[in-house]
């Protein structure tokens, strides 16, 4: 039995040190010291020794188990060591490599431009304002001095909504100049306010779409006349696109504005050479403007004799498709993020 015990302390420590794994080590250890191990099994013979062999034996089983768990937990340790070292070679942190970047959101070209309008026409003193975007017949139109079997109706597809609680006829504005109504209905002049946002009208196609953004601007004082008009607009234009570009006045009609003049620039893309996107001409056609017809006066009530006016109006779109370089207005509204990273700004 000795010799028995002496073989088990032998292969079980040369085991131990052949072990590759934490593993291996609890399995050694279930069947070396574990209830049906190799020790339990040998000291079961035990009865059957001489009383005077009995102490020896049994202290022979206790060093066995000694050193066999001192060399378990010396491998144990060995073994986590070597496993702690390969995760830290296989975990190892490339602190060189480039952080990962959050996606950050930026400002819709649309947006953009509008700040941009703003913030040109609140340096020349006229402050935003703003007006609904679901109006009744005489503001979007009547006060407009567009009476209702007026042609001008017909370029304005109108979406129009049921009917308001005293059944009053209720649309979506077609343009942004009821805000001038608004504005002059509340307030006595001298009035100098610019109104951006967004108006509806009943049409899509490749260059219309059913919501798009306009920026009206109106004065109201005593003596206003057509160049103080034709001033702030060219410095509006100079303004906003950063260049000293020609810009001419071209007669034009508006039913809310007497005289009334379309805006055209110098061809930005071709220098008034003539191109693709000027078609030719060399003129690009920005806003529309004029002074305010006395009849739109009368109707809230501002005194014609004493006060006259000018107004003007814009296409938003148009005018950020130039400046940036945007080909097609449905890129505005398609929001592909490509597209909307390339103009993103903050
Ligand atoms: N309201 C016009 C439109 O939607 C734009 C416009 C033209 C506004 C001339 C004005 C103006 O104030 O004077 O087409």
């Amino acid at each position: 039995m000795r010799i028995q015990l002496e073989a088990l302390q032998r292969d079980a420590l040369a085991s131990l040190q052949a072990a590759e794994s934490v593993a291996d080590l609890e399995q050694i250890r279930v069947q070396t010291l574990g209830k049906k191990g190799a020790l339990t099994q040998l000291l079961r013979g035990l009865g059957g020794v001489s009383a005077e062999e009995r102490p020896i034996l049994g202290e022979l089983a206790n060093a066995l188990k000694a050193a066999f768990n001192e060399a378990l937990t010396a491998r144990l340790e060995r073994l986590q060591q070597r496993d702690l070292e390969i995760r830290l070679q296989a975990e190892r942190l490339d602190v060189t490599l480039p952080g990962r970047r959050p996606p950050l959101g930026g400002v819709h070209p649309i947006t953009r431009a509008l700040g941009e309008i703003i913030r040109i026409f609140s340096g020349m003193g006229f402050p935003p304002a703003t007006g609904p975007e679901v109006e009744d017949d005489w503001h979007n139109f009547g006060a407009l001095n567009i009476p209702a079997d007026h042609p001008a109706r017909e370029m304005h597809d109108t979406f129009y909504l049921p009917p308001g609680p005293q059944g009053q006829k209720r649309l979506l504005r077609t343009h942004t100049s009821p805000v001038q109504i608004h504005v002059m209905e509340n307030r006595p002049p001298p009035l100098r306010i610019i109104a951006p946002g967004k108006v509806f009208r009943c049409d899509s196609d490749l260059t219309h779409t059913p919501m798009f953004h306009q920026v009206e601007g109106f004065l109201v004082d005593e003596g206003v006349h057509f160049g103080q008009l034709k001033g702030i607009l060219s410095r509006f234009l100079q303004l906003f696109f950063e260049r000293d570009l020609p810009v001419r006045f071209r007669p034009s009609f508006f039913p809310f504005t007497e005289p009334s003049a379309e805006v055209d620039m110098g061809c930005l893309f071709c220098n008034g050479q003539g191109c693709r996107v000027c078609k030719g001409n060399g003129w690009l056609e920005v806003l529309g403007c004029g002074l305010i017809h006395p009849a739109v006066l009368d109707n809230v009530g501002i005194d014609r004799e004493k006060y006259s006016g000018f107004a003007f109006g814009m296409g938003v779109e148009r005018l950020a498709m130039l400046k940036y370089g945007i080909q097609d207005l449905r890129l505005f509204f398609e929001n592909d993020v490509r597209f909307l990273e390339q103009h993103a700004r903050l």
